[in-house]
């Protein structure tokens, strides 16, 4: 929730910061603004809706040239999303020092009130621009910005970053970071700051992750770090392995599609180094975790949210399945507020992408507290997550900008089938032969993800065809059951209709109410090829719903000789096992849905009242 960028150094800088801000929009897009100090002091444009009205605003009123500023791109919470409550806010009577945040200033109705008894004027309804009225009078009384800023950060409650300029100081940028994530880049005389790596990664490789409660003094041949209390901190440095051109579109008609293309790539490059020729699994990330813990495991419990949780699903299906240990998959937000049960011998494994999603962050903090260790399953580097965690497994994904997630969802699938495996393989679960032969399959999965990707045409051609659908409803049986989930997730976010995921096997203990004449549903077809297949349990369900009138779109695994005589229509994947098939059969959905979505002139990278990354609880 909300992007921002930072820079200082001898580039244009508004250049920086509108670039950065293009690759950071997918973190808000319900305004943007920027300031600068150039030689006619310091200027700020801000503009509500997407970037581009910022980019028209700044062509009418042009800026001056500079070589130091901040941006941001909003998703609003205190305050609609007007041009002013655009950030940056100004603050003090001589408008000098202009800030950007994001996040929640708890205290907010406190301090402003302090401030309006001693006459300050706002300009906004944001909870944001009381932190630049108070650092712009905290800097009038002592005349230094390092602890004006210092003792400002200091009173806030809540989860901010927050970064300052400020027009007599031409030469710094102040940041802070509490909840909220913040990242510096170091170039060569030149430095930056971004929300995540994105916003820099075009210009350096070399990056800071800035600790909770820190402070950063940035300037063009200087980085410095401190805590809220003044300490000084040697920020550990890494390299950035993002390639620019990965967040950018390249050509693709949206970064979703290009998105959906990239996921071989994704989930090859997720097993990559990981499993040897022979299947087994070599996960040394995992070494972060007791050897002793993961032998008496009683339980493991997923946290995540949204797409990652129904990842989270997927990977109890194997975790269960091949080491044997009991999963329960929850909800970040539901978690820690129902007391659940954590022993010694639980172990907590967080999925996310960004790695900064507040309810996964808040769910894995209270477990870190309860004792248990943490795993996290994360697709970006220097994440708070990934951080705080005791081990991560990174996800190869790429940078992920649509904010539908699609790459990022089978790249976690893929890292829950390697944690799966290895779990089996440090317990002896299973016999080593049966574990080596999974980890085999599990090599074939890129070949399969390409030709499916190869073969979207008929899930696109449907989409269109369903354009004006009111509702669409998906079912699936085991690990079919969270693709449906996710199908019915993509179209909701994506095309603002009705959509719900059912387990099969629940129909009749209510949902077949709402079948009726028409009703397209969507149902996730099992191999027929194993012994113990529910193939045939769902051909029931087919059925039983078309006796009703529903119309049938059912994924199903080529060569199944059944399934089309009982569909009006077959989106087929190859063959692999079962459990496996989720990384196949999501793939059509996603297409379905964003062309669904495009269908109806819908913004399928940036849908409506959403943002990438949800950074508040
Ligand atoms: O960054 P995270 O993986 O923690 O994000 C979790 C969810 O917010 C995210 O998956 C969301 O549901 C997607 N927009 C779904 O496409």
């Amino acid at each position: 929730m909300c992007g921002i960028v930072g820079y200082v150094g001898p580039k244009a800088t508004l250049d920086v910061l509108l670039g950065g801000l293009r690759r950071l929009e997918y973190r808000g897009y319900d305004s943007a603004g920027v300031s600068v100090i150039g030689a006619h002091g310091l200027e700020t444009r801000k503009k509500a809706g997407k970037l581009d009205n910022l980019v028209a605003e700044i062509a009418a009123h042009p800026m001056s040239e500079s070589h130091i500023g901040i941006g941001h791109t909003r998703w609003a919470t205190h305050g609609a999303p007007t041009d002013g409550n655009a950030h940056p806010h100004l603050g003090g009577p001589t408008q000098k020092l202009s800030l950007i945040h994001n996040g929640i200033i708890e205290n907010f109705a406190e301090l402003k009130a302090e401030l309006l008894a001693e006459g300050a004027k706002f300009a906004s309804e944001t909870d944001s621009e009381v932190a630049a009225h108070l650092i712009a009078r905290e800097y009038e009384a002592t005349g230094d910005l390092p602890t004006a800023f210092a003792n400002v950060v200091n009173r806030l409650h809540g989860a901010f970053t927050i970064l300052v300029i400020h027009e007599d100081q031409p030469d710094v940028v102040m940041a802070a970071r509490r909840n909220a994530p913040l990242v510096i880049g170091l170039g060569e005389g030149e430095n930056f700051l971004g929300s995540d790596v994105a916003a820099f990664v075009e210009f350096t490789k070399r990056a800071i992750s800035v600790g909770q409660d820190q402070i950063v003094i940035l300037r063009a041949d200087s980085v410095e770090v401190r805590t809220f209390d003044g300490h000084p901190v040697t920020p550990e440095e890494f390299t950035v392995d993002w390639d620019a051109s990965a967040a950018s579109k390249g050509g693709w008609s949206s970064f979703m599609a290009k998105e959906i293309a990239d996921q071989p790539q994704a989930v090859a490059d997720t097993l990559m180094g990981r499993i040897d020729s022979d299947g087994l699994v070599r996960l040394t990330e995992v070494e972060g975790l007791d050897l002793g813990l993961v032998m008496n495991l009683d339980r493991l419990i997923i946290v995540a949210c949204g797409t990652a949780a129904y990842a989270g699903d997927i990977a109890k299906y194997a975790i269960e399945k091949w080491a044997r240990i009991p999963v329960s998959v929850e909800l970040s937000h539901e978690f820690r507020y129902r007391d659940p049960i954590i022993t010694p011998n639980t172990l907590v494994v967080a999925i996310s992408q960004s790695g900064e999603t507040m309810d996964t962050l808040m769910a894995t903090r209270y477990a870190k507290e309860k004792g248990a260790k943490v795993l996290a399953i994360c697709n970006t580097q220097g994440a708070t997550l990934a951080r705080e965690s005791d081990a991560v497994i990174y996800t190869h994904a790429g940078p992920e900008v649509a904010v539908a997630s699609t790459k990022a969802l089978t790249a976690q699938i893929t890292a829950g089938y390697l944690l799966a495996l290895l779990l089996g393989q440090m317990r002896q679960s299973l016999p080593a032969a049966e574990l080596m032969a999974l980890g085999q399959e599990l090599l074939k999965m890129p070949a399969r993800v390409t030709r499916v990707i190869e073969e979207l045409e008929p899930a696109k051609e449907l989409g269109r065809e369903f354009a004006n659908a009111k509702s669409v409803l998906f079912l699936g049986r085991n690990v079919g059951f969270p693709v449906a989930m996710e199908g019915a997730l993509k179209l909701k976010e994506l095309a603002y209709i009705h959509a719900e995921g059912f387990a099969a096997g629940e129909l009749k203990h209510g949902p077949i109410a709402l079948i009726e004449e028409g009703q397209p549903v969507i149902v996730i077809v099992p191999s027929p090829r194993e012994a113990d297949s529910l193939q045939p349990k769902v051909i029931s369900n087919i059925q039983e719903i078309r006796a009703r009138g529903a119309k049938v779109i059912a994924i199903a695994e080529e060569g199944d000789t059944q399934v089309e005589a009982y569909s009006e229509h077959v989106l087929w994947i190859p063959q692999s096992q079962s459990i496996f098939s989720p990384i196949l059969a999501v793939i059509p959905l996603q297409a379905f849905a964003m062309e669904l979505s495009t269908a109806k002139g819908l913004d399928v990278d940036q849908p409506r009242n959403l943002a990438k990354s949800v950074t508040v609880e």
